[in-house]
């Protein structure tokens, strides 16, 4: 399908003959056809097994390892398609007919462009700050320019304050190896139709416009942060290839590419894990989407969400070597401590983004010692790991344990492993969103009370001697 990658589709429809043959005994999926509310459901602590809504965005049986997007298993979308495909499949229900793609495109690479954005992330200390909390600080920044949420006045003044101190900043020199080092701080033109189009925070625009702006913010906080300016995304290249020259400056190989838009369809939409929870509780008190995204930024970033790749390979570097994988993990046992990048809420069986990023992780780490090194640590531990708490609690490697192997050796920085799981699942938030909202009721779980009735209130000078419940 794609020149030169053709031993990159190949490793990912192995994992997914692999994936047919251990659960093909596991019961079909229960839960599948509509219901009528209120629904009778056995809910656990977290909200386990509770069912909130329906959707046809995607789906995740735990059992059977499956993951689909809109009817499309993950392995077929990994072999077969790309991010803007996927993405746009999430957003608008089918696959894009070729017209529809190229349009897609175009408008991703014109909201990519998010010059005011990059300009007052330059007045924070970017290179100081978690890539997430700028991430955030990204998505409310693209809302305030980009759209008229607050007022016509605002947008407007703020243009003129920008242009008052545009000589205060400094030429950017050229970072060595680009070819478009070009920084654009104003197309009036070109603006005025975005913010026209995206006028009131809400439908698809915005989703558009969040899905190529986060990127654009993510790999401004990267270049900043290595001591360089952003850049502005290249029209000709694909969104993984664009993420990729937008971080370090360079036009990524057919491979990185290829091995980049794999990893952006892999975390694209998960069911309703935390962070696509908590954007869609925002957007369901008719708060705007931006906001949204930026509520699942925040739930992503935690270590036992997304923030668990950056974890894994701290736990590889203080693992040291293979050798000393088992005393580790025993150690660790023991101490009943989790192990980074295992287990899941709903994954009973191995994850299936966990099955195609391994045989990648693999590929990738054999160019290089250091990877082959990180890579052997993480098989040994692996086997460790399945081998007791595989069948004890049904224990597998998670999406988070191959995909920083991948990234290191792509030579992308750890801290950036959860912003790029966020650049890509803003696909699945959108999606989620938008279609939570066309049958929108506000989400209000209950908490059991447990503390006490009937309290006579104490005078300020009378307390001291009370016991916390
Ligand atoms: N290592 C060792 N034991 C584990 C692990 C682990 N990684 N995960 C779960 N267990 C054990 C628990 O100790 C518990 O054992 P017990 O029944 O004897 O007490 C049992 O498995 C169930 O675990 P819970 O914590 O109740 O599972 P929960 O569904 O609440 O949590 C979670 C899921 C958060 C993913 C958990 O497995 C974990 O903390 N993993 C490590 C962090 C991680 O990799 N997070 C990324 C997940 S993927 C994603 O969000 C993108």
């Amino acid at each position: 399908m794609r020149g030169g990658t053709q031993e990159i589709t190949d490793l990912i429809l192995n994992a997914k003959e692999r994936a047919i043959k251990e659960t093909s005994h596991e019961p079909e999926p229960e839960l599948t056809q509509p219901q009528k509310w209120p629904i009778n459901c056995t809910v656990g602590p977290g909200l386990e097994g509770a069912i909130a809504c329906e959707t046809k965005v995607g789906y995740v049986n735990g059992a059977k390892g499956w993951l689909i997007y809109r009817g499309y298993n993950i392995f077929d979308l990994c072999a077969y398609s790309t991010f803007e495909e996927v993405s746009y499949l999430l957003l608008h229900g089918l696959l894009p007919t070729a017209t529809q793609l190229e349009a897609f495109k175009k408008k991703l690479v014109q909201y990519a462009h998010i010059p005011y954005t990059k300009r007052l992330l330059l007045s924070f200390p970017v290179e100081k700050m978690n890539p997430m909390a700028v991430l955030r600080l990204g998505t409310s920044f693209m809302r305030q320019e980009f759209t008229d949420v607050e007022s016509e006045d605002y947008i407007a003044d703020t243009v003129r304050i920008i242009n008052a101190d545009e000589d205060s900043i400094p030429m950017e020199t050229k970072p060595m190896g680009e070819e478009h080092a070009i920084y654009e701080f104003r197309r009036e033109e070109r603006e005025k139709k975005i913010r026209d189009e995206l006028k009131g925070a809400g439908g698809d625009e915005s989703c558009h416009h969040l899905l190529a702006g986060v990127a654009s913010v993510m790999a401004a906080a990267a270049r900043l942060r290595a001591g360089g300016y952003p850049l502005e995304p290249d029209p000709e290249l694909s969104f993984a290839a664009n993420l990729l020259y937008m971080m370090n400056g360079k036009v990524p190989s057919p491979l990185e590419e290829r091995i980049m838009d794999v990893a952006l369809i892999l975390h694209a939409d998960h069911g309703m894990n935390a962070s696509t929870f908590a954007s869609m509780v925002v957007a369901s008190t008719l708060s705007d989407i931006y906001l949204s995204v930026g509520a699942g930024i925040a739930a992503l970033q935690g270590p036992l969400h997304g923030g668990a790749n950056e974890k894994v390979i701290e736990m590889f570097h203080e693992i040291g070597t293979e050798a000393q994988v088992k005393a580790w993990f025993e150690k660790k046992r023991a101490a009943k401590e989790k192990i980074m990048g295992f287990g899941h809420r709903v994954y009973k069986a191995y994850d299936p983004r966990a099955r195609v990023l391994a045989p990648l992780a693999e590929y990738m780490s054999n160019k290089s010692p250091e990877g082959k090194k990180m890579f052997g640590i993480a098989k040994a531990l692996e086997n460790e790991v399945v081998s007791t708490l595989g069948s004890e609690k049904k224990i597998f490697p998670n999406v988070d344990f191959y995909s920083g192997i991948v990234y290191t050796c792509m030579g992308i920085a750890p801290e950036f492993f959860t912003p790029i799981f966020a650049v890509s699942r803003v696909a699945g938030w959108t999606a989620r969103v938008q279609e939570y909202l066309k049958n929108n009721r506000i989400f209000r779980p209950r908490a059991m009370y447990l503390g006490a009735f009937d309290k006579e209130y104490t005078p300020l000078e009378q307390r001291g001697n009370e016991k916390k419940d």
